[in-house]
Parts: C-alpha cells; sequence; structure tokens
C-alpha cells in the first residue's frame, strides 16, 4: 500500500485531489436506496472484466475538495479531470493494491455515548433472565443511567472517542448516535453535546439523536403514573430544551410492550416533528407492539430491531415503500445474537416486500457491546440469511438513509461525501466471510487518509 504523489503534484496534505487505483472492484451503490430484487444491487465495477486492477479502462475513484467528483475507467475519468478544470497534477494517488474499494460504512443506530460496563447481564441471561425483567429489577439501561449521570462530559468524550476510534479502524465513516442514558434534561443534553462535539472533532461523522424515551427512570418509577408522567416530562420539559440546544437531528423512541406503548411514543415523535426532528423508533424488538405500524403511519426516516413485528406492521412498511416513502427497516443481528435469541428478525419478508434493509451495530453497554459493523454483515449473512451484496449495500446506501443522510453518503458517485474504504480482499464476498477479522487497510473520510493499517 503506498501513497504517492503523480508527479509534479504537491504534498498529499495540499492536493486537493485523491485519485484511487488499483482496486480488484470498486462497489460504487450508485444509483439511491435499494430494496427488493436491488437489495444486493451494488453498481460494481469490476477490473476483473476489463483486465486486472493495472488495465487503462481499470476502476477508479476521484475526490476533489473532499466530494467525490468521478469514478470510473482509469483513461476516461483521468481525461475527464483534465477537461473539467481539475488537472491530474493537482491528485494525490493511493494504489489499493487489488483490495476492494467501497464506500465508507454508515453504523445507523449506535448509542454511542455513555459510561460503564455491563458484563454481568450476560451471565443472569445465560441463567435464563429475560431483558425486560433485569431492566425491571433496576439493572439494564437503568444501571448504564445511573453511572452516565455521574460522569463528567471528559469522560464520556473519552469513552465515546475510544468506541468511534474502533469503529472507523472497522471502516465506519458516519455513526448514528442516540442519548437516552441521562433520562433527564441536563443529562440527557449533556450526550448529545459530547455527540455532536465528537463529530466536529472528526473524522467520523456523529448524527446525534434525542431518545429521552428509553426507560422510564428510577424517580418516575416510585410513581403510580409513572410511565405517563415521564412521556410528559419527555414532552413538556426535554423535548423543548433538547430542541433549544439544537443538536439532535432526530427523535428515537423505545416503543416495546412493557416500556413505552405505541400511542406514548407517538406522541412524543409528533411532537419532535413539530421541532424539525426527523423520527425514527425502536420497533417490536421483543414483541409486537405497533412499531412498524407507527413508523410507517409517521414517516420515520428508520424502524429498528423488527424482530418480531405484525403481520399488518409489515404490511405497512410495504405499503410506505411502494408508495416511495420508504421507512428503512434496520436491522440489529448482533443484538439478537448477543440477547442469545432463537430468531433472527425476518429480513427475507422484508426484501421480498420490498422494504429496504440497512444493517447498524446497536453499540451498546447492554444488548450490543460490539462495535465492529463488518462483522454484523457477518452474523446478518449467516443468521437472516443475506446475501453479501445485500449485506454490504445495507451498511452503505440504505444505511445512509437509515441515518438521515442519504443525498450525502453511502455511495460512491459524483456529489457525495469522498468516504471510501480499501478492503484487504479480492472481492466483495470475501467482505462478511472472514469472520471477525480486520480487513480495512485504508479508510479515507471527506478525500482525506484517516487511517491505515499499520505494517
Ligand atoms: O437497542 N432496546 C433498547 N435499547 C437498546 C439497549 C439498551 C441497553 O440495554 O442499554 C437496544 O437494544
Ligand atoms: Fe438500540
Amino acid at each position: 500500500m503506498t501513497l504517492r504523489l503523480i508527479e509534479g503534484g504537491r504534498s498529499n496534505g495540499d492536493a486537493p485531489g485523491l485519485l484511487i487505483h488499483g482496486a480488484s472492484q470498486v462497489a460504487t451503490l450508485a444509483g439511491g436506496i435499494r430494496r427488493g430484487d436491488a437489495q444486493g444491487d451494488l453498481a460494481l465495477l469490476d477490473a476483473g472484466v476489463v483486465g486486472g486492477p493495472g488495465a487503462a479502462e481499470a476502476p477508479v475513484v476521484a475526490t476533489w475538495d473532499g466530494r467525490v467528483v468521478a469514478v470510473g475507467p482509469r483513461d476516461q475519468v483521468e481525461a475527464g479531470l483534465e477537461r473539467n478544470g481539475m488537472p491530474l497534477a493537482r491528485f494525490a494517488r493511493l494504489d489499493a493494491d487489488g483490495g476492494v474499494v467501497t464506500p465508507g460504512l454508515v453504523d445507523p443506530h449506535t448509542h454511542l455515548v455513555f459510561a460503564g460496563t455491563r458484563e454481568r447481564e450476560l451471565v443472569l441471561r445465560q441463567r435464563g433472565a429475560g431483558y425486560l425483567e433485569i431492566l425491571e429489577a433496576g439493572g439494564g439501561i437503568l444501571s448504564t443511567v445511573a453511572a452516565t449521570r455521574r460522569a463528567t462530559e471528559e469522560e464520556l468524550a473519552a469513552h465515546g472517542r475510544r468506541w468511534l476510534d474502533e469503529m472507523l479502524r472497522h471502516g465506519v465513516t458516519s455513526v448514528e448516535a442516540k442519548s437516552g442514558y441521562g433520562l433527564d434534561l441536563a443529562t440527557e443534553l449533556r450526550l448529545l453535546a459530547v455527540a455532536h462535539a465528537l463529530g466536529k472533532e472528526g473524522p467520523v461523522d456523529v448524527l446525534p439523536t434525542f431518545l429521552g424515551a428509553h426507560a422510564v427512570p428510577a424517580e418516575f418509577r416510585a410513581r403510580p403514573d409513572g410511565t405517563e408522567a415521564y412521556v410528559r416530562s419527555v414532552i413538556e420539559e426535554q423535548l423543548p430544551g433538547v430542541a433549544a440546544q439544537g443538536r439532535a437531528l432526530s427523535c428515537d423512541v423505545f416503543c416495546e410492550q412493557g416500556v413505552f406503548s405505541a400511542d406514548q411514543s407517538r406522541r412524543i415523535l409528533v411532537a419532535a416533528a413539530g421541532y424539525g426532528m426527523s423520527v425514527r423508533l425502536h420497533a417490536d424488538e421483543l414483541a409486537p407492539s405497533g412499531g412498524a405500524e407507527l413508523a410507517a403511519e409517521l414517516g420515520a426516516v428508520s424502524a429498528d430491531h423488527l424482530h418480531t413485528p405484525s403481520e399488518t406492521g409489515l404490511a405497512a412498511l410495504a405499503a410506505a415503500a411502494a408508495g416511495g416513502h420508504p421507512t428503512v427497516a434496520t436491522l440489529l443481528p448482533a443484538t439478537t445474537w448477543f440477547l442469545m435469541a432463537d430468531e433472527p428478525a425476518p429480513a427475507r419478508r422484508f426484501i421480498d416486500a420490498g422494504v429496504p434493509v440497512a444493517l447498524g451495530t446497536d453499540f451498546n453497554p447492554g444488548t450490543s457491546p460490539n462495535p465492529n459493523l463488518p462483522l454484523v454483515m457477518t452474523v446478518a449473512c449467516l443468521e437472516m440469511r443475506l446475501s453479501p451484496e445485500e449485506a454490504l449495500a445495507a451498511v452503505t446506501v440504505n444505511a445512509a438513509y437509515a441515518a438521515g443522510i442519504g443525498d450525502q453518503a453511502g455511495s460512491l458517485e459524483p456529489g457525495k461525501l469522498g468516504d471510501v474504504v480499501i478492503w484487504r480482499a479480492r472481492s466483495v464476498g470475501e467482505l462478511p466471510y472472514w469472520v471477525g477479522a480486520d480487513l480495512v487497510d485504508v479508510v479515507v473520510k471527506r478525500g482525506r487518509i484517516v487511517y491505515r493499517r499499520a505494517g
């Protein structure tokens, strides 16, 4: 793997352009959201077909000032750049060394900012304790809330930065990040501020989501009308404060039997939409709870988990997609795996019904302490029977739409961010195949190399 300048070029830091060549395959994912039969359409440019990575027609990717400007056969791209006022001398060259090139991955569902660990729950679950049972006993989310409320902004930021770095090393260049471990206005604002600051710091873009309705906090549980009183406080106290802070791009609710009902979720999300936030849901994770139906009704950008959707919920998401207003089904197979569920989410049913499918890590201390999105692709292939191509579309273009940045990221096409990963693999099929392996050689963010494998 070598970075060298085209003769006459300037240093990489100064060069406004980056030309990535020498790829065996470039999965562009160009052409918009994927669903149904097209879920696995990678818009693939394959060097093998045109005579190997060194051939004049082999695919290259060019970025200029942080954006993709051209993708295609080398000769054609180079001539086009010169013609359009981007002299080749001003491009640094990056040799993919026969590797696979993809868009930077997007993780559309994480709980990035929190304090503490919950390894004890793994053992409790092995002994038969249920997820909601642990929560009801004051553990689960509530134990993370207690640790998070005690943590300083600096501690939260340091912890978030550690795991963002880990995500970056696995090829992730944009991350959705939920609050939800504060459950009071001051701490929720702190979590959103930290998520925003981490994104500003870069290189990974962070998209903050307000998840005040993640659980009912201890101080409300003591009251007979606790859940309802907390819902009112989310709507009347937290949401106005969060809107005034201006960091949250979207609002999420844990819509689940025994947590927040579809009705309570609707009230919170409608209020959030009134402040201009896009809406998303933790829907039907543990039992059919009307979450998928509500997501379709509200035009949510994403409905997440969907482990146990009802038939009507599935039909509602299919109808929304067919009507041109798709809610992305963001499936989280590492979570069902970690919770030792018997069955994964019915991914093939969503694909067959024409619902776009994305995949996320659900990175969090309770149900998915897993920052590795390529590993999620593997689990999706093994447990949910996605093809490697479907899984790649699910962590790139569809994940970008689920995260609300479909117009900016998730594919390699002119105008999109110059976010690119070079993988130590010869074909896309290898990405989920090497289980848990670290295949990322180089990550480019906004046209700059931000990570390179040592050695
Ligand atoms: O997506 N289910 C709700 N929220 C998280 C888990 C949070 C936790 O257990 O700390 C999830 O699985
Ligand atoms: Fe989650």
